[in-house]
């Protein structure tokens, strides 16, 4: 079973300059809490404990953020603002966190690849946490790790992106397997509207079997010069299956300040609005 979740969170996060010159893009709050704290709960949720992080320079704050802060601790115990950071200690309790540093940035898929020494041979999650996914009932990785339970093989989730946007996302063509289920036939990274085989983006969560370390091993560099995990997904698909997979949900493009600005105002209405 799948019990591993990857979090790349080396990259610089340029388009929210200047409030990424010093601090992790994925420790902007939406609200009160950080990104990454919505993406590790949804690991959680999803029964994944074991939290790898691939990060880099500058990325110190989020592994400073899943420890404790004892003299924080000292300053606020037996007051109400206890309850503020609850949630995060709970999750702190629940998960064994492990971190591994990526030299260069070469891509997704080098980034991926950075983390097999934090991954092993298993099948694992990958979320990239600047996609915020807000769903009533299971999360979207939940929803994944069932639809995995089922087939074993790796499953991207998707949305429908519109014309304008289709070049920032790796693209999908699928056979329908089932209700919101594809099997995966043909993908490319950052297609022109011309050349995108359908309107499907990819959004930041994946799982994947292990086999894709190797994959990645012989893929050459792809779009922008980088070791591209769409690539590398593609021959899986080719060799084997990979599912695409409509989630029930809404997903937020938080590494754009339009996206960022709806996840805060959606997050404000839906949990804190009547009491924080
Ligand atoms: C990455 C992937 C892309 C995917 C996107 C989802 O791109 O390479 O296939 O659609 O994440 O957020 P990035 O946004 O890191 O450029």
């Amino acid at each position: 079973m799948i019990h591993k979740c990857l979090f790349p969170v080396a990259g610089y996060g340029t388009r929210f300059l200047p409030a990424t010159k010093s601090s992790p893009k994925e420790m902007l709050p939406v609200v009160n809490k950080p990104l990454i704290e919505y993406a590790a709960q949804e690991a959680v949720d999803a029964g994944l404990t074991r939290l790898g992080f691939v990060t880099g320079r500058g990325k110190r704050a989020i592994e400073d953020h899943f420890d404790m802060n004892y003299e924080l601790e000292d300053q606020i115990r037996g007051t109400g603002k206890e309850d503020l950071i609850q949630p995060t200690r709970d999750l702190i309790e629940a998960c064994e966190f492990s971190y591994t540093r990526q030299k260069e940035m070469k891509g997704l898929g080098h980034a991926i690849l950075t983390g097999e020494t934090l991954i092993g041979d298993e099948p694992f999650a990958v979320v990239l946490a600047d996609d915020l996914c807000i769903a009533d009932g299971d999360g979207v990785l939940m929803q994944m790790v069932k639809l995995f339970r089922q087939f074993r093989c790796s499953i991207v989730a998707v949305e429908e992106v519109p014309d304008d946007h289709i070049h920032q996302y790796g693209v999908v063509a699928g056979e329908p397997l089932k209700d919101g289920v594809y099997r995966i036939t043909d993908m490319i990274e950052k297609p022109s509207k011309e050349e995108a085989p359908s309107n499907l983006g990819i959004i930041g969560r994946y799982i994947l079997t292990p086999d894709i370390f190797d994959v990645l091993r012989e893929t050459e560099p792809g779009k922008n010069g980088e070791l591209q995990i769409t690539d590398a997904l593609k021959k899986q698909a080719q060799e084997g299956c990979v599912l695409a997979y409509r989630f029930k949900g809404r997903r937020f493009d938080c590494g754009s300040i339009d996206g960022f600005v709806d996840a805060t105002n959606h997050c404000y209405e839906k949990f804190y609005k009547n009491g924080l």
